[in-house]
């Protein structure tokens, strides 16, 4: 079965006023938010709530302080909810979150599934004009982006205490595909073919605990991800590292740290994967992370890289 991608992630956080700057000033668009509750979507109406850590109708945390506590993904219609129902059904922890299937996964993270509501966006990314196509613009200046405005959630990526038990519930029970692999330290896994690169990403540490690594935002090119990082620094946000390129998905990034938990990435220009995909495996290293990147960012008032930072 094909999923449609993420629906809706819920943070568990300790600050929601500084959470709801965040997300303003991420580039996301504010739903509705009272003292225990805030929703951003993105442009295509992915959600991203927030609620106090301690609400009581949150589903348990797999780390303390603020994180993830719930990830909803989508399906396309009434027939794959229910084929997805059956999916789950025998697992140990089935069960019905806002009556949609939902369990327990194996590294300890609530998951649903809900029919999508997401919706197609009509926007421009900018043409990039190379050796072989030298007029994909022409006769005009390329796109500078004064702030990012996320399109969707494109991956979410956990620690995992067990990578393998992790892992095999995403293939062996809803059909995820593994992309590319640390062998036996993390596994990149897509959840529809054809589709992005990954979807959700399992990271095994050393000390084996669960936990939130980051999440990513796709914007629409290269272009957005620097003039959404350069504002971001300009509110006031820490880069932990970005500009950035991966040589695992090829994807351009810059990742922020969240005060929703761990960092938030903006990315773009991840390789989109068939059947014909083979499955590559890396051993896991500053090489297969970065091809290159500047680790604290770029200061947006200077416009160069951040003074603090550079001689680290
Ligand atoms: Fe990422």
């Amino acid at each position: 079965m094909n999923f449609t991608g993420i629906e809706q992630i819920t943070h568990g956080v300790e600050d929601l006023n500084e959470c709801i700057r965040f997300y303003k000033d991420w580039g996301l668009t504010k739903v509705s938010a009272d003292d225990n509750v805030a929703v951003f979507k993105t442009l295509d109406g992915t959600e991203v709530v927030l609620c106090l850590k301690d609400d009581p109708a949150l589903q348990p945390a797999i780390e303390d302080g603020s994180t993830m506590r719930h990830v909803v993904w989508g399906v396309k219609d009434e027939a794959d909810l229910k084929a997805v129902r059956e999916l789950l059904s025998a697992q140990e922890t089935y069960g019905e979150v806002d009556g949609c299937p939902a369990c327990i996964d194996p590294n300890g993270m609530s998951i649903s599934f809900r029919i999508t509501q997401r919706h197609a966006v009509d926007i421009e990314s900018a043409p990039l004009n190379t050796w072989d196509q030298p007029d994909a613009r022409t006769d005009r200046a390329s796109t500078f982006y004064d702030h990012a405005e996320p399109v969707k959630i494109g991956h979410v990526v956990f620690f995992v205490a067990d990578l393998a038990a992790t892992e095999a519930f995403y293939v062996d029970v809803l059909g995820f595909v593994v992309s590319d692999r640390y062998p036996g330290a993390g596994t990149f896994l897509r959840c529809a073919t054809p589709g992005g690169h990954h979807s959700l990403f399992l990271l095994e540490r050393d000390d084996k605990k669960a936990g939130l690594n980051h999440v990513a935002y796709t914007v629409r090119d290269i272009h957005e991800v620097f003039g959404g990082g350069l504002q971001i620094d300009r509110c006031g946000w820490k880069t932990q590292i970005g500009p950035g390129r991966h040589p695992v998905s090829s994807a351009y990034f810059w990742y922020v740290e969240s005060p929703a938990g761990a960092l938030a990435e903006y990315f773009t220009d991840e390789d989109y994967c068939t059947e014909a995909w083979v499955p590559r495996e890396f051993e896991r290293s500053n090489e297969a992370f970065t091809e290159w990147a500047i680790a604290g960012g770029i200061d947006g008032n200077t416009r160069r890289q951040n003074a603090s930072l550079k001689n680290k």
